[in-house]
């Protein structure tokens, strides 16, 4: 079969109405997915959510129950041969061989990938200069810690030149400095028009390294899109007022709003949880300064990523709470309020 013709703009990753059971569960519900070339791809959401189920289809490890997926353009059912070329998967908690080096370890999996005997110490080495391991290249497997293990795996996926890299929480125990080496070989390769599909639990490990991010729960994806986006997408916002004057007014008007839900008095400001667009918070503003109220500052906290992650997985993880003024400073604070404010 003459393989797809790859042309710029086909998608590296494409998922069409993908579902996986698992005898009565469904691991992923009608997941449509597509990922552009160059693209660093954060998969996010809560244990179980279904990243790793994912991950598997799209390295062709599992069959999903139902739909189609493709890799630089090709179908995974119909040509899964060449497909596989372009992938490098790192899965999840992947051992390295406790009796050999490490640099033993690398050319077994080069001669295994087909890198020619002559190139195969070359590539290993510039894999291990990547991940930063070019010191422990004698290190055997065994003696290895978490993070230096992620390390090696992270190599031995590179050894292929992957046109598309699967990373199953390649971060979870790195120190921040192998981190921020991850990030700098992922935005390297992204450059050279690899792209990557990269999955952690924790948003605020992948949102540096991300260009794009897909935040799934219960097997399905809620959103996807640039993290702005989703940020923007948030159903609720915190707003922060400062007033010199016309402060006994403040409380009748935000008491008023249905669009407010609760205030807090927070060094020296109105921390405002609201319900509301652009439009909706202008209004609060011209409704404020008609009642005379001195306003000097109105401004929208930025939302915390790990706020919004739990807002959009669990809508019910944003407490919905009687409407409560809280105007004095020197109430004993109570944790659920201390919540609305995301400075
Ligand atoms: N082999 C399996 N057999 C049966 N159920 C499975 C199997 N693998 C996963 N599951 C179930 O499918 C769901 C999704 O699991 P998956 O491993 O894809 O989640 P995840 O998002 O990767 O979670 P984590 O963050 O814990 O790695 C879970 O409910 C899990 O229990
Ligand atoms: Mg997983």
């Amino acid at each position: 079969m003459l393989e797809r013709v790859d042309p710029i703009e086909t998608p590296q990753v494409e998922t069409r109405d993908v579902r996986l059971d698992y005898g009565e569960l469904t691991a992923v519900n009608n997941l449509s997915l597509q990922i552009p070339r160059g693209e660093i791809y954060g998969l996010v959401g809560p244990n179980g959510a279904g990243k790793t189920s994912l991950l598997k289809m799209l390295a062709n490890l599992i069959r999903p129950t139902y739909g189609e997926l493709f890799i630089c353009g090709i179908d995974l059912a119909e040509n899964p041969r060449a497909a596989y070329q372009h992938i490098g998967y790192m899965p999840d908690l992947s051992p390295v061989a406790p009796e050999l080096k490490v640099w033993e370890f690398l050319e077994f999996f080069a001669a295994s990938y087909g890198v020619p005997a002559a190139k195969r110490k070359q590539r290993v080495n510039q894999c291990l200069e990547q991940v930063k391991m070019t010191e422990h290249r004698n290190a055997y497997g065994k003696n290895l810690s978490r993070g230096m293990t992620q390390r090696v795996v992270l190599a031995k996926t590179l050894i292929p030149k992957p046109k598309v890299l699967l990373l199953d929480e390649p971060a979870s125990g790195l120190d921040p400095i192998a981190r921020i080496n991850l990030k700098k070989i992922l935005v390297a390769l992204s450059k050279q028009g690899v792209t990557t599909v990269i999955s952690s639990h924790i948003l605020t490990e992948l949102a540096d390294m991300c260009t794009s991010i897909g935040i799934m729960d219960k097997g399905r994806l809620l959103k996807s899109g640039t993290i702005e986006s989703i940020l923007n997408s948030r159903p609720h916002s915190t707003l922060s007022l400062n007033v010199i004057a016309g402060e006994e007014n403040l409380t009748a008007v935000l008491e008023e709003n249905p669009l407010v839900s609760q205030v807090v008095k927070k060094d020296g400001a109105f921390v405002v949880d609201f319900t509301g667009d652009v439009e909706d918070e202008a209004e609060l503003l011209k409704a404020l300064i008609l009642a005379d109220i001195s306003v000097t500052s109105f401004r929208k906290v930025a939302a915390s990523m790990e706020d919004t992650l739990i807002e959009l997985v669990s809508p019910d993880g944003h407490v919905e709470r009687d409407k409560v003024i809280v105007s004095d400073e020197n109430i004993e604070s109570d944790p659920s309020t201390e919540a609305t404010n995301n400075d």
